[in-house]
């Protein structure tokens, strides 16, 4: 995990914002914890992974970083994650509903079964439901506020990755888009943001498989390999008041690769 330098008060883009991310153990969800208490926020990390959050937040800060154990499937789980975030540092400016599971693609419909369907459908949009639900009751009465849902690529292709998985993530973007309608109007703006291929723990077993790596192989940007840091940039970007008139954005970080048919690309030299 890269460890972020410390930044002047001036270059601290979240300086006084008080932060939720859920799934904020791992992966993205660390990395956006790391990067947001860097620019000065007060961070609470809800995941039910307790040792891997408590250790972050010993590593960083302990006086602006707390863990506490949330499962997104859980409502009372979530409104208690926003109610002892607002209790304990005085409001909720960001929410990042960020905690998300994949599942194994099976190649035939017919082996999927309803079981594991809603489980990915309940941790990734009904998990999302909950925390864009809780953080409106805080922030409509401020008037303000920024909530980021995690979405992906399979937001808006198919084929990337299992039915139930694509399914979930064109839900979270559908239920940014209906919310920021109605959010709007208190102040409060909804984006998603839609990554490419990071490697973490949840896409282990798709980097088992591929042994050039994921920015090689179907990527359309050629150099550079998309990392949980680059993602955590554009959720900062999203929650910052760099992006006050952004909202019912779905933020893509994906080096072009979902603008392009591969097999119908007049510009492919190899
Ligand atoms: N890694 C990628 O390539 C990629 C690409 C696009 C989108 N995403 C999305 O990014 C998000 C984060 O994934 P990641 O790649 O960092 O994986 P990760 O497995 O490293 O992190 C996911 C975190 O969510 C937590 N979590 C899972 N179920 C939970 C639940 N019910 N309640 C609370 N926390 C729960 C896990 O404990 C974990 O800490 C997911 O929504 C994923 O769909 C990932």
């Amino acid at each position: 995990m890269v460890s972020f330098p410390l930044l002047s008060a001036a270059a601290r883009r979240l300086e006084g914002k008080v932060a939720v991310i859920t799934g904020g153990a791992s992966g993205i969800g660390e990395s956006t914890a790391r990067l947001f208490s860097r620019h000065g926020a007060k961070v609470m990390i809800a995941d039910v992974q307790d040792d891997l959050g408590q250790s972050i937040c010993r590593d960083l800060n302990p006086s602006s970083t707390t863990f506490i154990h949330c499962n997104v499937m859980n409502e009372k789980d979530v409104e208690n994650v926003v109610n002892t975030a607002t209790a304990k540092y005085g409001k909720l400016d960001i929410m990042f509903n960020n905690a998300g599971i994949s599942d194994v693609a099976k190649l035939n419909i017919l082996d999927n079964n309803k079981d594991d369907f809603e489980k990915v459908l309940r941790v990734n949009v009904v998990g999302v439901f909950l925390g864009i639900k809780h953080a409106a009751r805080v922030m409509m009465g401020a008037r303000k506020g920024a909530i980021i849902n995690m979405a992906s690529v399979c937001s808006i292709i198919g084929g990337g990755a299992s039915h139930a998985y694509t399914s979930s993530k064109h839900g979270v973007e559908g239920l940014t888009k209906n919310t920021a309608v109605e959010l709007g109007q208190y102040g409060i703006r909804v984006n998603c943001v839609s990554p490419y291929l990071v490697e973490t723990p949840l896409t282990k077993d798709f980097f088992k498989h591929d042994n050039e790596g994921v920015g090689g192989v179907y990527s359309n940007l050629k150099g550079p390999v998309l990392k949980a840091e680059d993602v955590a940039e554009a959720v900062l970007y999203l929650g910052s008041d760099e992006s006050k008139y952004v909202s019912g954005h779905n933020l893509v970080v994906d080096g072009g690769y979902t603008i392009v048919n591969g097999r119908f690309c007049m510009f492919k030299q190899s």
